[in-house]
């Protein structure tokens, strides 16, 4: 049973466990030290480049102008409508961890207000540290503190990775079935 809603403050944790097998950290030390503690706040128009950066590594595109454009949107539209926040090192502020992207929609496809999980990284170097899970507690704590009931997301069904990684935060399949056609 996942533990009650977090209201976001800038919020400094420990690191839970290694991230890494000790060979791999030997190998690496900068890695393990890197998210040894960390911090949750939200984001700065300033984090957007770092977050381009972390995207881009693990996707493979880089997406500069979306990442932009969407820090922006939010902006505009405010809290909590939308919400990007970011964990960073306790120590080394300017080191970008993982961040999380989310929105409260309301009445889409007849839905009441819920909130959307849209983007979740974790840089590959500082995973299975508890940051992801820290981010999607945040994100669920602002979006509770909004009024909102239900938080949802959509993972590739044959992405192993996300799947587990909800499942193990509790959230489960869902009312709706995405439907879609090529226009091609
Ligand atoms: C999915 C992702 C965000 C997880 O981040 P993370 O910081 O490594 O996750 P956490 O350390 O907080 O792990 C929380 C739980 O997720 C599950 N989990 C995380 N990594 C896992 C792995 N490699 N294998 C199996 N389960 C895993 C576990 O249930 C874990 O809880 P536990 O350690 O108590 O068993 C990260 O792997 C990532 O950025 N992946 C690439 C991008 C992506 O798939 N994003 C999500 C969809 S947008």
């Amino acid at each position: 049973m996942k533990r009650s809603s977090t209201r976001l403050r800038t919020q400094s944790r420990t690191a839970r466990r290694p991230s890494q097998p000790a060979e791999a950290r030997a190998a690496n030390p900068h890695a393990a030290a890197q998210a040894s503690a960390f911090i949750v706040r939200k984001a700065k128009r300033g984090d957007v480049a770092a977050v381009t950066a972390l995207d881009e590594r693990i996707t493979g595109l880089a997406k500069s102008e979306h990442w932009l454009e969407l820090y922006d949107r939010q902006k505009k539209a405010g809290q909590p409508a939308g919400i990007f926040l970011v964990a960073i090192g306790a120590e080394a502020p300017d080191q970008l961890l993982g961040f999380i992207v989310g929105e409260i929609r309301a009445w889409e496809f007849g839905s009441a207000p819920c909130g959307w999980v849209y983007a979740l990284s974790v840089d590959p170097q500082s995973r299975q540290l508890g940051v992801g899970e820290a981010l999607l507690e945040a994100m669920a704590g602002e979006f509770r503190d909004a009024g909102v009931a239900k938080m949802r997301t959509m993972v590739t069904r044959d992405n192993l990775l996300p799947m587990l990684f909800f499942r193990g935060e509790g959230m489960m399949a869902g009312p709706y079935v995405q439907l879609e056609k090529d226009l091609h």
